[in-house]
């Protein structure tokens, strides 16, 4: 087994030793189905299905709650491959609905990954690096213990788990600090700020890997292409900054002239608890052959005449 999943089922790509991948496909050769379509990873994930012609049916919200078992069973026939982008995302409203929360993250991604079983289809899920507490000092593995420190945490752990529990083909992908066109996100929020203010403080003391939405659904539509053996995948980018370091480099993309002071998590108290480590590995990926996103600022660099140019939701 290349990956980290604890109880390896039989998959249809499952790898072994001797062959860690399948022959890879094209994704314009296979049927998908994009759930969560209104977000702001799928947004860039349909994009670039439809750029390769591929056969997409895009459900968002109103098209399939995925809390709904009888609507998932229907959504998921005839289709090859489901990427579950749908999650409750609000982290700090999570401490207070984690019910509501856990209903979307994780009875949601179980729904969703017993339609795709049933359906002969793999299931991408998409993690968060707020599986883990954050108090590592070198990289996250892929089978590094879950522990998480708020209810949001707590819900995509326990989809994760659902996803390993129903459908032995599964990719799960982890991703953080994402940012993208189609969304609001840190760096829309910094820059706007940054426009409007003198000075802002902004938290040093937590360090993560910024990473762009079209990044991610690239490195999706790879491993899908690749044949990856059923398990989990970091899809981050590499290296890593605080906060104050990635709204340092949004400021000079946007060309604001503003003063930044570095602050800590203890000054800016929010709702949730936020890892104060959230730098993921990336062997698994290297394991199969699938190249890791790359460095974040200058993936941020090439991102951001497009991220900061995009709708503002
Ligand atoms: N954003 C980040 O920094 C980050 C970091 C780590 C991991 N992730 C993970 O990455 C994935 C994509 O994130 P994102 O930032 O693209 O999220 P997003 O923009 O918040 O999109 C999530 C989508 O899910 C939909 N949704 C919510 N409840 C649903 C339900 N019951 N049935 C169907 N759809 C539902 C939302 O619809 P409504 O808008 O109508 O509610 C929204 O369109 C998620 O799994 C998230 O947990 C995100």
């Amino acid at each position: 087994m290349t990956t980290s999943d604890p109880a390896p089922a039989p998959a249809r790509s499952a790898a072994t030793s001797a062959s860690p991948v399948a022959s890879p496909v094209s994704a314009g050769d296979l049927r998908w189905l994009v759930v969560g379509a209104g977000g702001m990873l799928a947004h860039d994930l349909l994009d670039l299905l439809r750029a390769r012609s591929a056969d997409v049916v895009a459900a968002g919200r109103a098209d399939l709650d995925v809390t709904d078992p009888d609507a998932v069973a229907a959504a998921v026939r005839d289709v090859d491959v489901v990427v579950n982008c749908a999650a409750w995302t609000a982290v700090d409203d999570a401490e207070t609905h984690e019910a509501e929360a856990f209903t979307v993250n994780a009875t949601g991604a179980g729904l969703l990954a017993r339609a795709a079983a049933a359906a002969g289809a793999r299931l991408v899920q998409v993690s968060t690096d707020y599986v883990f507490d954050g108090r590592a000092t070198a990289p996250y593995p892929e089978d590094a213990a879950l522990a998480p420190v708020s209810a949001y945490g707590r819900t995509k752990a326990a989809g994760e788990w659902a996803v390993r529990a129903e459908a032995a083909d599964h990719l799960i992908v982890r991703t953080a600090w994402l940012y993208g066109e189609h969304g609001g996100c840190f760096p829309k929020t910094m820059a706007r700020l940054a426009a409007e203010r003198d000075e802002l403080s902004v938290v040093d003391d937590q360090v993560g890997q910024p990473t762009w939405t079209r990044d991610l659904a690239d490195l999706i539509v790879r491993l899908v292409e690749a044949q990856a053996p059923a398990g989990t995948y970091h899809g981050t980018s590499s290296g890593r900054t605080s906060w104050f370091g990635f709204t340092r480099a949004i400021v000079a993309s946007a060309g604001t002239d503003v003063r930044l002071e570095p602050t800590t998590s203890a000054a800016f108290v929010r709702p949730a608890p936020r890892p104060a480590f959230s730098v993921l590995g990336h062997d698994a990926l290297r394991a199969v052959g699938v190249a890791p996103i790359g460095e974040w600022d200058e993936r941020w660099r090439v991102a951001a005449p497009t991220v900061l140019a995009g709708e503002v939701a």
